[in-house]
């Protein structure tokens, strides 16, 4: 066990790219695509965190989808791609994303010893339940939180501040687990215990909030949280 993780109640998830493949969405329709689909991708995933952080600066709020639709706009265009209803088709996609390999195994892991486990994500609910419905993990998770309800993205403290509220558990009982660093820093700077899901073997971002540990994959939370 890490030193830094020891008395965790709560693991608290980011949903887009810790425990769900943004990247499954353009991989579906490859085909119909061509070659810029893995720039496209790329750009997507950049331009939506980007809009939702100058959303937050303008105090302009509005749902994840729409700001998912917005950029993929912006991507399709800039991209020169017009293949028919192809937005139509990521975005469908976007309801339904694969998860990691490792993560269903994982999930029921941490259940069975006893960890208390929830979703919080920029996404708005009707996208988040349809996405966590497909994949077959529901059962898995006690709250699905969503910064909807906060009206404010990530990485204000405002959303973290929803797990106390909902959840009833302390900052220093939760612990924290996304891929994406500065959303990891964010949540160590509020107060979580954060681990930093390094899937794309990146970098530190230098941010405030220092994050407890470092991990390839999910497989390697259970041990890190003491489960054997
Ligand atoms: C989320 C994005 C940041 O699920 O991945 O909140």
């Amino acid at each position: 066990m890490s030193a830094g993780l020891n008395g965790i109640e709560l693991c608290v998830f980011d949903a887009y790219g810790t425990l769900y493949d943004f990247n499954s969405a353009v991989a579906r329709h490859r085909p119909a695509i061509g070659p810029g689909a893995d720039a496209l991708t790329e750009m997507w995933r950049i331009k939506q965190i980007q809009y939702t952080w100058l959303r937050n600066s303008m105090g302009a709020y509005a749902k994840f989808w729409q700001v998912t639709g917005e950029a993929l706009d912006h991507c399709l265009a800039a991209q020169d791609i017009a293949a028919a209803d192809i937005r139509d088709k990521l975005m469908a996609a976007y309801l339904a994303l694969d998860p990691f390999a490792e993560v269903p195994a994982t999930l029921e892991r941490l259940k069975q010893a006893g960890k208390r486990l929830a979703i919080l994500s920029n996404g708005n609910p009707e996208m988040l339940d349809p996405m966590v419905r497909a994949s077959g993990l529901s059962d898995k998770f006690e709250a699905v939180l969503s910064v909807d309800a906060a009206q404010v993205f990530k990485p204000d403290a405002r959303v973290y501040r929803l797990v106390e509220a909902r959840l009833g558990v302390r900052s220093d009982k939760v612990c924290f687990l996304s891929s994406n660093c500065w959303d990891a820093h964010g949540a160590a700077h509020f107060g979580f215990r954060t681990v930093w899901v390094n899937r794309a073997d990146a970098p530190d971002d230098r941010l405030p909030g220092k994050t407890n540990a470092q991990i390839k994959d999910l497989s390697q939370l259970p041990a890190l949280l003491g489960v054997s």
